[in-house]
């Protein structure tokens, strides 16, 4: 306030706004969520609890449309039912830890907005482009997919309308989301991007990481291909009085 030295009708409109961002939010959606990650409040956050990375696989947005409890597909299965529209791709890769060892039975959730740009939950036709895998003895990971394409995020509320006034687009980047949870390493939210998309340099919620851009090339017969070799970090160890 003391930077901006709004008028009280200022004010007031903001007052208005938050109210309004409140109003929107139910058990389906959760404005103040999407807010925070289009103002770049959650991808701060993020920094600030999980760094860079180092050697490690930097993270990135949970995003609203994680669904915990997705059936869990032996390897090589594809996430997306018969009809899904996209282009099919294939995504594998291995887990490792952070002193290069595979990680075995890392589960793996992964989940991506169809080719029409929407998630299974913004459809009546139920579970679909998402799933759990886990890995093999040697960590190695593979799926079948539909390559990512971007698309908005919900802008029909309060964010939309900050959006517009901001001279800003509600796109994402196409993107592939992962959460990898296994024993004794920290559980890595992240997603892959995929490399040349026209919104890396403007993502919607700042979520873009270039240590996440991949190349998803085209093979003969028109499947896409992506690998990825992900590295998690050590588990956080609690000591007794300790915030962390
Ligand atoms: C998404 O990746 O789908 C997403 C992430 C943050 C806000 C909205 C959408
Ligand atoms: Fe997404």
């Amino acid at each position: 306030m003391r930077e901006v030295r709004p008028t009280q009708v200022e004010w007031l409109r903001g007052i208005l706004f938050l109210a309004e961002t409140g109003q929107w939010c139910d058990d389906k959606r959760q404005e103040f969520i999407l807010l925070s990650d289009t103002l770049g409040v959650s991808m701060l956050v993020d920094f600030i609890n999980c760094g860079s990375g180092g050697t490690a696989t930097e993270s990135t947005v949970l995003g609203p449309f994680y669904v915990a409890g997705a059936p869990e597909l032996p390897m090589g299965a594809n996430i997306v039912k018969p009809g899904t529209p996209g282009a099919p791709c294939a995504v594998s890769g291995t887990v490792r830890d952070a002193r290069g060892r595979p990680v075995g039975g890392a589960l793996i959730d992964v989940w991506q907005a169809q080719g029409d740009g929407l998630y299974d939950v913004q459809k009546p036709d139920g579970a679909n482009a998402r799933a759990c895998f886990r890995t093999a003895d040697d960590g190695r990971y593979g799926f079948r997919c539909i390559k990512p394409v971007s698309y908005p995020v919900p802008h029909d509320g309060p964010v939309g309308k900050m959006l517009h006034a901001t001279g800003r687009h509600p796109m994402r980047p196409g993107h592939l989301h992962f959460k990898i949870a296994a024993p004794g390493c920290e559980t890595l939210v992240t997603h892959l991007f995929v490399k040349g998309d026209r919104y890396l340099d403007s993502d919607a919620v700042f979520g873009v990481k270039p240590s996440l851009v991949v190349d998803f090339r085209r093979r003969r017969g028109g499947e896409y291909e992506a690998k990825y070799d992900f590295v998690l970090k050590p588990a956080k160890r609690k000591t007794a009085g300790s915030r962390r």
